[in-house]
């Protein structure tokens, strides 16, 4: 396989929000997976888990979006603040049936989002909500002046305004509430009057878009609302089958192999489709799309809660995640934020949690090799074609490329579970000196991490030989890498003419 990288090129910065997150009130996202409840002996800084904080920091989390997903729109933020003792409860009829304490609130999230250093996401409740409410919600989270609202976040103990930018409006009305997109448009227009900027802090205004390839939904809200938003946003889930028998997490067949990197592999369209229609608007591209839900949803774990969405992530989830981002990267110049469904213990997460115990998925190490891309300028990558056994619309072997701070990162993935894919990269414009990479993957599919195993899927060191300037390496069956390249440091320069020359550095082989 033969890959060019072109080192001059110039296709503008890869936002850092595409490695966002989200954490719902879904089955064991947020108790038991980020937050420990008062009694619980689960490491913890303000009953936030020590390990998830580590870890989020490790990837360089840029974002959370919060409280939901199809919770936020039925959550009151009124339920969530003041002693936790006197916080009523409600039930979390979206998921699972189960009581909802209101002990994880606003100041828990934005507390936690301070911990792990992330721009936070609020989804404002606006199908069984009002405007009141999210007006409110608005003006007690970034209000400076005396109000109503300051006097009450100061009274529960937060002085400063957290100065929150990304606010949405709503989740999914397509399904919750049930609007039509005339309708919602109509919604965005009455909303955005009432949820205001305060001092600097100038809101990214998000809509609720269409659910995949639902173009329609996009021309509308578009249409009549383009003017009062500035991000709009885009659903897509991953499965074998369809919504109603998604596939197994593991044990799965080839067919379901290939069928879900196919269905991964749809954002691609979507993601064209819906910036054809934007175009028409907002030819300037003033308007984000954020991916703010997307990932693999497979059948729940037996023995869970089928409410909860708990499932295990195996390299088919991996690939799946490095397939996307190069997607993502692709479309740089409109998709400025993504969301992976979620984060902890539901659909596609980066840790699964036992009491104590916390196992990293491969999904978590993807977005551990990707940190790099993190606001670095995308750089032009072409290869051979390799076709996918099977498949009709995926091909064999993804990548991307960008540079940050004279540092070149090429990730590149093989989707092929059957074979090794040995690859030839070129660089043009840069002399490769300085050569790592690292891998993830060990040949095979269906592999995962579990309590008793945690180590089985885990990053190693990518052997890369270069010949002839060109760097080599093997990939193996469903596999991700990313090579990190430098030139040399020029050697200084020494006012005494008697200074040796600095030895060359080698490159790694
Ligand atoms: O992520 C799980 C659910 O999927 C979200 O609550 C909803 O927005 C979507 O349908």
């Amino acid at each position: 396989m033969k890959l060019i990288v072109d080192a001059n090129s110039n296709l503008g910065i890869i936002n850092r929000n595409i490695y966002g997150h989200f954490s719902e009130h879904l089955g064991r996202c947020i108790y038991d997976g980020l937050y420990v409840k008062k009694g619980v002996k689960v490491p913890n800084t303000e009953g936030v888990r020590n390990d998830v904080i580590q870890y989020l920091k490790q990837i360089r989390i840029p974002n959370l979006r919060w409280p939901g997903g199809c919770f936020a729109d039925c959550y009151h933020w009124r339920d969530g603040i003041g002693p936790v003792k006197d916080r009523p409860c409600i039930v979390n009829d979206t998921w699972g049936g189960v009581t909802e304490d209101n002990s994880f609130g606003t100041h828990e999230f934005l507390r936690f989002c301070e911990l792990i250093g992330a721009e936070p996401y609020i989804n404002a409740n606006i199908s069984s909500g009002t405007v009141q409410e999210m007006s409110q919600w608005c003006e007690y989270l970034n209000a400076g002046v005396d109000s109503p609202m300051t006097r009450l976040r100061k009274e529960n103990g937060r002085d400063k305004p957290w100065n929150v930018k990304y606010w949405g409006f709503g989740n999914e009305p397509w399904g919750d509430g049930h609007m039509r997109a005339e309708f919602y448009a109509d919604q965005i227009r009455r909303y955005d009057t009432y949820v205001r900027n305060y001092g600097d802090n100038k809101l990214t205004r998000i809509a609720a878009g269409a659910s995949s390839d639902d173009l329609n939904w996009t021309e509308t809200v578009m249409d009549r609302a383009g003017q009062f938003i500035d991000a709009y946003t885009i659903h897509h889930y991953t499965f074998a089958g369809d919504w109603t028998v998604k596939g197994p997490a593991t044990g799965f067949t080839q067919e379901q192999y290939i069928a879900t990197l196919e269905r991964a592999n749809m954002m691609e369209s979507i993601l064209r489709g819906h910036s054809v229609v934007m175009d028409k608007y907002d030819k300037d591209k003033r308007i984000a799309i954020f991916v703010d839900e997307w990932g693999t949803w497979h059948d729940v774990e037996k023995g869970t809660n089928p409410g909860f969405l708990y499932q295990q992530n195996t390299m088919r989830d991996a690939v799946v995640a490095s397939l996307t981002f190069d997607t993502f990267h692709r479309h740089n110049d409109r998709v400025r934020m993504a969301n992976i469904a979620q984060l902890v213990n539901v659909l596609q997460s980066m840790f699964l949690t036992r009491g104590s115990k916390l196992i990293l998925t491969p999904t978590f190490y993807v977005f551990d090799l990707y940190k790099d891309h993190q606001d670095a300028v995308r750089k032009a990558s072409f290869s051979e074609t390799l076709p996918l056994e099977g498949a009709k619309t995926v091909q064999a072997f993804s990548h991307t490329a960008s540079m940050k701070d004279g540092k070149l990162h090429v990730s590149v993935t093989n989707l092929d579970n059957t074979k090794p894919v040995p690859v030839e990269l070129e660089i043009w414009g840069m002399d490769p000196k300085k050569v790592s990479g690292v891998v993830l993957g060990e040949g095979k599919a269906d592999i995962c991490n579990t309590f008793e195993k945690p180590q089985t899927v885990k990053p190693h060191e990518l052997a890369v030989a270069v010949k002839n300037g060109k760097l080599v390496f093997e990939l193996p069956p469903c596999s991700v890498a990313t090579l990190e390249i430098s030139e040399a440091a020029a050697p200084k320069a020494k006012a005494a003419p008697k200074a040796k020359a600095a030895p060359k550095a080698k490159a790694k082989a």
